[in-house]
């Protein structure tokens, strides 16, 4: 079978499309027919060895697939072959079959196709835990997302709205923002054209907003930081800019403010049974069309390296998914 290989590593481009055969399944594993996987901003940073884990080589990115169960070892009772999963497998995703932990393959939600699967868990978990497990986010506070037409971007302004809070989505083109504008926020701000800090201000009526969705850090942390409102929870998800903010601890005095660190893959490990409420409570507001998952482009596995440089460079919005 196909997959992408990491034989160095470096920059997206190095990766190449091989032939490779898979071992023989060990216990509590499972074999999927990869029908879509989704690219997640990990995947860039690891083939870099940029990211916290750091595979031997060569290896196969991708950690978010849906697919067909092809075989299950013998001691898996839940999953048998033919059925339909959304899976976990850590690595091995950007191929035409992988091998994955059972534990962390499921049934598919109903109704979803392979793409959309291969897009949702990931994203609307992080957002979810986010902003309705860390934050605590009720209806009628206000939040601030930044890098809002991004993958967890998008399905935090969804997310946001479907619990009744209003959105100021924050972002770096006109084109993002109108994006933005469809998945239900409210108020917008160019972060690259706008002072960012007279922007919330004016957004807020000068009160700041009560939660901070940040996966993207650098230079917006701190004057997204300074604007926060009195008991305001600041969630720092991630770094997509490249650069971790240094802010400045008294600000969070001042405010009586919360920094709230977001790790999902953890949460989901420790705290399964929470991560099962919020998966129920995310696949009963999409059934309701309060979730609109955005595929804005899909790949072939042999341009793969291509999904993960649009996505290195900004180029891309909502979910990039690969269909080998
Ligand atoms: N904590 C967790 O558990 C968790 C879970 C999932 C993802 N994450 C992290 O969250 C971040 C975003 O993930 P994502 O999948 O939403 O990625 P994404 O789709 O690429 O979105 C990231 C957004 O960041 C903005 N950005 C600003 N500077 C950038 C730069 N130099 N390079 C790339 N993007 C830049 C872009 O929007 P503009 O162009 O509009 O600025 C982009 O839309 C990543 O750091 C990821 O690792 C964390």
């Amino acid at each position: 079978m196909q997959a992408i290989v990491c034989k160095a590593w470096g920059p997206p481009e190095d990766l190449v499309l091989e032939s490779v055969v898979l071992p023989a399944l060990q216990p509590g594993q499972v074999r999927i027919r990869v029908r879509a996987a989704g690219v997640n901003f990990p995947d860039v940073l690891i083939v870099q060895k940029k990211y916290q884990q750091q595979p031997a080589l060569p290896f196969t990115p991708g950690n978010e697939v849906a697919g067909e169960v092809i075989e299950v070892a013998s001691d898996v009772v839940h999953l048998r072959p033919g059925d339909a999963v959304v899976s976990f497998c850590n690595l091995g995703g950007f191929a035409e079959e992988v091998i994955a932990p059972a534990d962390a393959t499921h049934a598919m939600a109903p109704g979803l196709s392979f793409e959309t699967a291969a897009a949702f868990t990931l994203t609307y978990g992080t957002s979810w835990h986010a902003l309705c497990d860390r934050a605590a986010l009720k209806a009628g506070e206000t939040v601030l997302v930044l890098g809002a037409s991004g993958g967890v971007g998008l399905a935090a302004i969804e997310i946001a709205r479907a619990v009744g809070a209003r959105v100021i989505a924050a972002a770096s083109s006109a084109d993002k923002l109108a994006l933005c504008r469809e998945h239900g926020a409210d108020a917008l701000i160019n972060y690259e054209e706008e002072d960012l800090r007279e922007a919330i201000k004016r957004h807020t009526n000068g009160r700041g907003p009560d939660v901070v969705f940040d996966p993207v850090g650098g230079k917006y942390a701190e004057p997204a930081f300074r604007s926060i409102a009195w008991r305001g929870r600041y969630l720092v998800v991630g770094f997509a800019n490249g650069q971790i903010p240094a802010v400045p601890w008294n600000l969070a005095l001042l405010k009586s403010a919360s920094l709230v660190g977001v790790f999902w893959g953890e949460f989901v490990r420790r705290e399964p049974l929470a991560h099962e409420a919020g998966m129920a409570s995310l696949l009963g507001w999409l059934s309701e069309g309060r979730l609109r998952p955005h595929v804005s482009r899909t790949y072939t596995l042999a341009e793969t390296a291509q999904a993960l440089i649009d996505l290195r460079d900004r180029r891309a919005t909502g979910k990039l998914v690969i269909v080998p």
